[in-house]
């Protein structure tokens, strides 16, 4: 099982740049419930996406765009949330958790997962555990789903560093 203290150590370095402690605390609890929904042992045997092979850890991709999104965060000057866009794109693919399943040791988009894709149970678990809608917004219009919505900034920038990481990877 996936301990608060396992994903705590994962994302330690970009948790602290959420300034409300209490929010960060809320981020890692997401993480934990839905690793706890989908019964996961560890997730380092998360990939990226199932869109193409070795995609490597979803973990690894989150903190990518983590770091993307603080560059972007720290180069602009319009008032953007940092603790919204910070805990939003932590939380953004933690739907994956719900959408894949293991199928003969081989991870595969799940029943729950081909009913919602994760950008939607995503947003739906960080709703049912309280989490703010601005970062429920970012988590659900992070992609194709937002495409019909009026993005907040945070999202803008969520939906654009996701992609770079996911065109990029995609391309090598
Ligand atoms: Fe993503």
């Amino acid at each position: 099982m996936v301990e608060e203290k396992d994903i705590q150590s994962i994302f330690s370095e970009e948790l602290k740049w959420i300034d409300d402690k209490k929010l960060a605390d809320q981020v890692v609890k997401v993480w934990k419930k839905a690793s706890d929904m989908g019964k996961w042992k560890t997730l380092d045997k998360i990939p990226f996406t199932l869109l193409f092979e070795n995609s490597g850890k979803l973990t690894d991709h989150t903190k990518r765009v983590t770091h993307l999104a603080k560059a972007v965060y720290d180069k602009r000057d319009e008032k953007i949330n940092k603790d919204y866009l910070i805990a939003g794109i932590l939380l953004h693919d933690v739907g994956k958790l719900l959408e894949y399943d293991r199928v003969a040791g081989k991870i595969v988009k799940g029943e729950y997962g081909k009913k919602f894709r994760h950008p939607v149970s995503g947003a739906m678990l960080a709703k049912n555990l309280g989490l703010p809608d601005e970062i429920v917004h970012i988590i659900f219009a992070h992609s194709h789903e937002g495409d019909k919505t009026e993005r907040s900034p945070e999202a803008v920038i969520v939906h654009h560093c996701d992609f770079i990481d996911f065109h990029i990877k995609k391309g090598l």
